[in-house]
């Protein structure tokens, strides 16, 4: 195992920020960080040659995060953000511990704004398997859901299908419908999008949806408190040029024709060498 990068504290504010997901779905959380810190170099890591993480083992998916921190220390980053549900519900504490002189923001599920919000008194919660069983998620309903059922269903399939690039279509609406089925049948009148690669379904899910039910995506919360946080630190960098990186351990060819569909401009997918293997 390296050692712990140096202390943040030693960076300059004009170094990157870093991203990180399993795979395509953290984009979903990189562009509400480009719209608020468009002087900021993003680095994105997606790591779809591992993903989806939602079915593998928690070691497995801590061991992943650990290693995608360090290979974005290693590229300089002054901070990380983790823009994986599943990384944050099964690993967030570990990484605090392991890297305790790193900013490190996380995405989770917005169920307090949701159990603020509904009027049916039920909110679904979508989600890979592990966020659905993580000790992450049963934290945040205890503390924030009281009075409130928050039905969490696991939605296997749809990591792979934003991955491909099925964003809409019959079999994707379908994906779709199999899931939401018992969240709408329950009255649930919120949802909350606890994956990353979700927001990218997001009009077909409202579309399955109906009016009446609203959909939540903490993404903006996340680039806001990123955006605190180095506020905090003295480490915004507002003159910057915003340019953006991107690395993939998966197919590159693949990785650059999916996220060309998902980021609003063409990319450039770099090969992801990591310092330490899973
Ligand atoms: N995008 C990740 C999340 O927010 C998950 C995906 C996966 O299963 O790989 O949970």
């Amino acid at each position: 195992m390296t050692a712990p990068a140096a202390p943040a504290s030693a960076t300059p504010a004009g170094a990157p920020i870093g991203v990180f997901d399993s795979g395509v779905g953290g984009l979903s959380v990189l562009r509400e960080i480009r719209a608020l810190l468009p002087g900021e170099t993003l680095h994105y890591l997606a790591d779809s040659g591992h993903a989806p993480y939602g079915d593998k083992t928690p070691a497995y998916v801590q061991a992943r995060a650990e290693a995608l921190v360090q290979a974005l220390l290693a590229q300089g980053c002054k901070a990380v953000v983790v823009a994986c549900n599943t990384v944050t519900g099964l690993s967030i504490r570990h990484l605090r511990e392991r890297f305790p002189n790193v900013p490190i923001v996380a995405i989770e599920p917005a169920v307090k704004p949701a159990a603020a919000q509904t009027r049916s008194g039920v909110v679904g919660v979508l989600a890979t398997r592990n966020t659905v069983h993580s000790p992450g998620l049963a934290r945040l309903v205890a503390e924030h859901a009281h009075g409130v059922r928050v039905l969490a269903q696991a939605c296997p399939g749809w990591v792979e299908r934003v991955e491909r690039g099925e964003l809409d279509g019959p079999d994707t609406e379908a994906a779709v419908a199999e899931h939401l089925a018992p969240l709408l049948a329950q009255h649930a009148d919120t949802l909350v999008l606890g994956c990353t690669h979700y927001p990218f379904l997001r009009p077909v899910i409202e579309r399955v949806a109906g009016p009446g039910v609203a959909v939540l995506d903490p993404s903006a919360a996340v680039a806001r408190e990123l955006a605190r946080r180095l506020e905090a630190l003295r480490l915004r960098n507002p003159a910057g040029s915003g340019s953006e990186r991107f690395w993939s351990s998966g197919d590159l060819a693949r990785a650059a024709q999916v996220m060309g569909v998902l980021w609003p401009q063409p990319v450039a997918v770099e090969r992801l060498a990591e310092p330490t293997e899973a």
